[in-house]
């Protein structure tokens, strides 16, 4: 299927809806670019990026969520400070979109028990660890217990992961979007208070 941005050059709004279709997408399609984007957060002000997995979206809550570790360094910092920004392109629309606002962290909650619920066994072995992730280790080894080097936990067994698992739930306030052009570049910006306000403006 060839993905395209579609939008009425006289109405700015559509653009929005089109940002959010395309991230909805994303998260349903493996291979869209827009599944993975850059999550930035800041640490004694100083920012730190990192990519992240898309993994739901509600545009009408403004909310992009991904998932975590609780014991990775950007859970304490978006505890420290909930302000991140996402960013992600796509070189099939030439599309960049840029989306801040401020993030929540949900552990062992009816949130995260939900998340949990709906991921597979391969996601959830992510998160049996023999150690916190970023412990110094002497040689190139993965953090997962010996038993499963070679095979997914069963159903019993992947619980043991859950202790670990956040869900990251961002709600969106500013949406900047870009989108690249031979013959000029095209921008806009949006802006919730209690609505979306948009315009166009030069790239
Ligand atoms: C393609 C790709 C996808 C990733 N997806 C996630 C993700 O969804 N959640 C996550 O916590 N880390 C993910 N990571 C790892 C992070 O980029 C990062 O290395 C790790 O979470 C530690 O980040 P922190 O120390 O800033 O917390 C991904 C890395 C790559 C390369």
């Amino acid at each position: 299927m060839t993905r395209q941005f579609e939008f009425n050059p006289a109405k700015v709004h559509t653009i929005l809806n089109e940002t959010w279709r395309h991230l909805n997408h994303a998260v349903e399609t493996e291979m869209h670019p827009w599944r993975l984007g850059t999550l930035a957060t800041l640490f004694d002000n100083r920012p730190r990026v990192r990519t992240v997995v898309l993994r739901a979206i509600d545009a009408e809550q403004r909310e992009m969520v991904c998932y975590a570790d609780r014991r990775s360094d950007k859970i304490q910092e978006i505890q420290n400070c909930p302000w991140v920004e996402w960013a992600t392109y796509d070189p099939v629309t030439r599309v960049q979109v840029r989306l801040r606002g401020q993030a929540e962290v949900h552990i062992n909650d009816e949130v995260s028990a939900r998340h949990w619920e709906a991921s597979s066994l391969e996601h959830r072995r992510g998160y049996i660890t023999v150690s916190e992730p970023g412990t110094k280790v002497e040689s190139a080894t993965p953090n997962l217990p010996d038993y499963l080097f070679d095979r997914l936990p069963n159903d019993e067994e992947s619980q043991l992961g859950y202790k670990n698992f956040a869900v990251i739930v961002c709600r969106v306030e500013y949406i900047d979007w870009l989108e690249l052009r031979r013959n000029g570049h095209l921008a806009a910006q949006f802006l919730w208070t209690d609505k979306w306000e948009g315009h166009w403006k030069y790239a």
